[in-house]
């Protein structure tokens, strides 16, 4: 059985990949519960994975000194832990540059100082900025990150580089494009569309509607995180940046229109324009995943959306 740290264990993406894990490794999850959204919600999200005999939970920073508190050996490494959230990171740029950067270098310590040679780095579509090219792939350009979240992941992404020359860790960047389902953060559309509803409240929409997104459902990325964990059991001297996305993006008005008739309830707007940060499209070219992962999106939007309403349905009783 391998053991596995994942940090950012508590969030939502983290937690849907625990009680994966869980089935067949022993996970150390990290996480210090940041206040982006309530605490309350990431202590619900692993209140389950505590029971569970494969799980230990370490509520600490990653800033913190790892090394002094995580005795066990670790045979991987899934780093999700960082703030998250385009918009907000242009109001505090710093905490984003010393949360995800210099919290990603406390990890990549740790990891020098253990010997741990598999590494996985959750980045971002946001690194690929307004780039007209589409579906993004791989090899595109991403020199111009329009947010300083996507300046943190991408900077990341080289910092990884430099690490795996200098220690031979074994990297893999997977870049996640608009994760949705079950337990989503507070702070994303889908979510705050749908609690708008539930309360009866209207919702902003900002730009023409036009804006689309590579609505990626949570299973799905979980299911590409275990592959490349997978794919770097199997394989040594590996450094890849792999986009795991739906291929199939969706524009907000149609996804407004999707969820209106899912909640079968109607829905005010209130439109304003786009905001700074904002990028046009996400899409996803997920050729490379699919050869080297296997790496296969189950979940359409429509049907990925409706768990989450039901999901959300159940949290309010
Ligand atoms: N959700 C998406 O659509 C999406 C898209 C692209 C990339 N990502 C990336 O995936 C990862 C997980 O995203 P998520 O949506 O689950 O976010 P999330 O906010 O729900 O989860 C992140 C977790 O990290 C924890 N954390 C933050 N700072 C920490 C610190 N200093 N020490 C320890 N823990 C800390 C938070 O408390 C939180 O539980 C993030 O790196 C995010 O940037 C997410």
């Amino acid at each position: 059985m391998n053991r596995i740290l994942v940090t950012g264990c508590a969030g939502f993406i983290g937690s849907h990949l625990c009680e994966e894990l869980v089935k067949n490794n022993e996970v150390i999850g990290i996480d210090n519960f940041d206040l982006f959204y309530d605490k309350s919600i990431k202590q619900s999200n692993i209140n389950n994975l505590l029971k569970h005999p494969n799980f230990k939970f370490l509520e600490i920073d990653i800033r913190s000194n790892l090394v002094s508190e995580i005795p066990e050996t670790i045979d991987f490494i899934i780093h999700l832990a960082a703030k998250a959230g385009v918009r907000p990171s242009i109001l505090k740029a710093e905490d984003y540059i010393d949360v995800n950067i210099n919290g990603t270098h406390s990890v990549i310590k740790f990891a020098i100082e253990k010997n741990i040679k598999k590494f996985i780095f959750a980045s971002s579509s946001s690194i690929y900025g307004n780039n007209n090219l589409i579906p993004f792939c791989e090899h595109h350009q991403t020199d111009n990150p329009v947010s300083p979240y996507a300046f943190t992941k991408k900077s990341c992404e080289l910092m990884n580089y430099s690490f795996h020359h200098l220690h031979q860790i074994d990297f893999i960047n997977l870049r996640f494009f608009t994760v949705f389902g079950p337990r989503q953060r507070p702070d994303l559309a889908i979510h705050k569309f749908v609690k708008a509803i539930y309360n009866a409240q209207p919702i902003t929409l900002y730009g023409d509607g036009k804006t689309y997104r590579d609505y990626t459902y949570v299973a799905d990325i979980v299911d590409g995180i275990v592959k490349a964990k997978d794919y770097l059991a199997a394989n040594n001297h590996v450094f890849e940046t792999i986009n795991l996305g739906n291929n199939s993006p969706v524009s907000l008005k149609d996804l407004v229109e999707e969820i209106k008739k899912i909640t079968a309830r109607n829905l005010e707007i209130i439109g304003l324009p786009m905001q700074d940060g904002d990028v046009n499209y996400t899409y996803a070219n997920i050729d490379k995943a699919k050869k080297m992962l296997g790496y296969r999106p189950q979940t359409s939007m429509k049907s990925g959306l409706a768990e989450f309403v039901k999901w959300y349905a159940a949290t309010q009783n």
